[in-house]
C-alpha cells in the first residue's frame, strides 16, 4: 500500500480561545465552569436566544420566498441599518454617501476582508496591533499576508493602559502603516481609551497619514449603543478615512450566524462606490456572496421600531448583568485574597477582565477544579453568575493562598 497523501501532515495546534472551549466541552465533570471565550451567559448560565431575535424570526418565516443568492454585498437594508447605527441616522457621511458598507461573515469575516483590501492598494503597509490584542488578529492579517508588529498598550504594573507610550509609538510609524484599534470593550484586558486619548490618536492618525482600521465588536456593551460609538463618530467629525470591522455576534447574541459588516469611510461618493466594486471582488475570490439568514433577522430587528426597542432594552440588560458580576468578581476576590488588589477590574469595561492571574494558576483552575480561562490570565466576566462566582473566587483564592 502507498503511503497516504496525508501521512506527513502534523496536528494543528489548538486554537487559543475556541481551543480552550473544546476541552471544555470533552471535560465530563458536572461542576466544569467555561471563563474561556467572550460568549454572555445569563444569570442561568444559558447563552439566551434574545426575544428580539425570536420575533423577527417569526417575521422572516412568514415573508421570506426565496433561496437565490444574496447579491455579494449582502442584504442592503442591513448595510444601512448598520450605517446608521456606527456614525448616527443624521451624520453627513451618509447624507454624502461616503461610506462603503459591506455584509461579512461575523466580525473576523469583516477583517478578513478588509486587510485583502488594504493589502492590494497599500501592499507595503504594516499592521500595528495593540500589545496584547485578540490572539486572532495577528493570525488572520498574517495569514492574508500582512506584517504586524505592536504599539505598546497594556501596563502588568498597573493594570491601566501605557496612554503615553502609546501616544509616542503611533508619533514614530511611517505614513501608510495601518493600526488596529479597539473601539471599546478592548479584547483582551477590558481596558479602553478615554475620550482625549481618542483625540490625540485622531490627531496622530491625521498628521502621520495612518490608516485606522476599528474592531467593533462589543457596541452596547460599555455604556451604550450610542456612547460606544463616539470615537468612531469622533474619527468621522475630523474628516478621517478608515475602515470599521463590526460584529452583531455579542449585541444580538447571535454567535453561530455569523454577522458582522466591514464599512470603509471614504472621501467622497465615487470613491465608496469604487471601494465597495473592490470590496464585492474580494468576496467573490473568498465565498462568492453571503449568507442570509441571521442578517434579515438582524435587519429585521434593526428597522421594526418595537423590535428595535426591544432590543436597546435586552442589550441594556446583558450590559448591566455584566457590570454586576464585575462588580461582585472583584468584591469577592479582594474578600478572599485580602493582600492582593482586584479594584483595577472595576475600571475594565466589556465582556472581559484581564485578571492578572499567572498561566500557572489559570492551568491550575483547569485541572484541579475544571474552571476554563485562557492562557493570558483572560477572564470572560459575562459568563459568571451566582451559581458559580463561589466556586471560582474560591478556588482562585486557594490557588493564590499556596503560591503566596
Ligand atoms: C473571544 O475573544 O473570545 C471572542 O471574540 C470569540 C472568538 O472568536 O475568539
Amino acid at each position: 500500500m502507498t503511503a497516504s497523501l496525508f501521512s506527513e501532515v502534523p496536528a494543528g495546534i489548538p486554537d487559543p480561545i475556541l481551543g480552550v472551549t473544546e476541552a471544555f466541552r470533552a471535560d465530563a465533570h458536572p461542576g466544569k465552569v467555561n471563563l474561556g471565550v467572550g460568549i454572555y451567559q445569563d444569570a442561568l448560565g444559558k447563552i439566551p436566544m434574545l426575544e428580539c431575535i425570536k420575533r423577527a424570526a417569526s417575521k422572516w418565516a412568514e415573508t421570506e420566498d426565496t433561496k437565490t443568492y444574496l447579491p455579494i454585498d449582502g442584504v442592503a437594508p442591513y448595510n444601512t441599518a448598520t450605517q446608521e447605527l456606527l456614525f448616527g441616522k443624521d451624520s453627513p457621511l451618509l447624507k454624502e454617501k461616503r461610506v462603503a458598507t459591506i455584509q461579512s461573515v461575523g466580525g473576523s469575516g469583516a477583517l478578513k476582508l478588509a486587510i485583502e483590501f488594504i493589502l492590494r492598494f497599500l501592499p507595503e503597509t504594516t499592521v500595528y496591533l495593540s500589545d496584547p490584542s485578540w490572539e486572532n488578529h495577528r493570525v488572520i492579517f498574517e495569514a492574508a499576508g500582512a506584517k504586524v508588529e505592536t504599539y505598546p498598550y497594556y501596563d502588568p504594573k498597573t493594570n491601566g493602559l501605557r496612554a503615553a507610550d502609546m501616544l509616542a509609538a503611533l508619533r514614530k510609524l511611517k505614513p501608510k502603516s495601518t493600526v488596529l484599534l479597539h473601539a471599546c470593550c478592548h479584547n483582551p484586558t477590558g481596558v479602553d481609551l478615554d475620550a482625549d486619548t481618542w483625540r490625540e490618536i485622531a490627531g496622530i492618525c491625521a498628521e502621520r497619514d495612518l490608516i485606522p482600521l476599528i474592531d467593533f465588536a462589543y457596541q452596547g456593551f460599555a455604556e451604550g449603543l450610542q456612547a460606544d460609538s463616539e470615537p468612531i463618530r469622533m474619527f468621522a467629525d475630523k474628516g478621517l478615512t478608515f475602515f470599521v470591522c463590526n460584529s452583531y455576534s455579542k449585541s444580538f447574541s447571535i454567535y453561530r450566524e455569523r454577522c458582522g459588516a466591514l464599512s470603509v469611510v471614504t472621501g467622497s461618493a465615487k470613491e465608496a462606490t469604487n471601494v465597495l466594486s473592490q470590496l464585492k471582488r474580494i468576496v467573490r475570490m473568498i465565498y462568492s456572496s453571503p449568507p442570509s439568514y441571521g442578517a434579515h433577522l438582524i435587519s429585521i430587528a434593526l428597522t421594526t421600531p418595537e423590535l428595535r426597542t426591544l432590543w436597546e432594552k435586552e442589550l441594556d440588560e446583558m450590559r448591566s448583568r455584566i457590570l454586576d458580576m464585575r462588580k461582585l468578581f472583584a468584591s469577592r476576590l479582594a474578600d478572599a485574597v485580602p493582600n492582593r488588589d482586584f479594584s483595577f477590574m472595576l475600571k475594565q469595561r466589556g465582556m472581559f477582565s484581564y485578571s492578572g492571574l499567572s498561566v500557572e494558576v489559570v492551568r491550575e483552575l483547569r485541572e484541579r477544579y475544571h474552571i476554563y480561562a485562557l492562557d493570558s490570565g483572560r477572564i470572560c466576566v459575562a459568563a459568571l453568575n451566582q451559581g458559580n462566582i463561589d466556586l471560582v473566587c474560591g478556588a482562585i483564592a486557594s490557588i493564590l493562598k499556596e503560591k503566596s
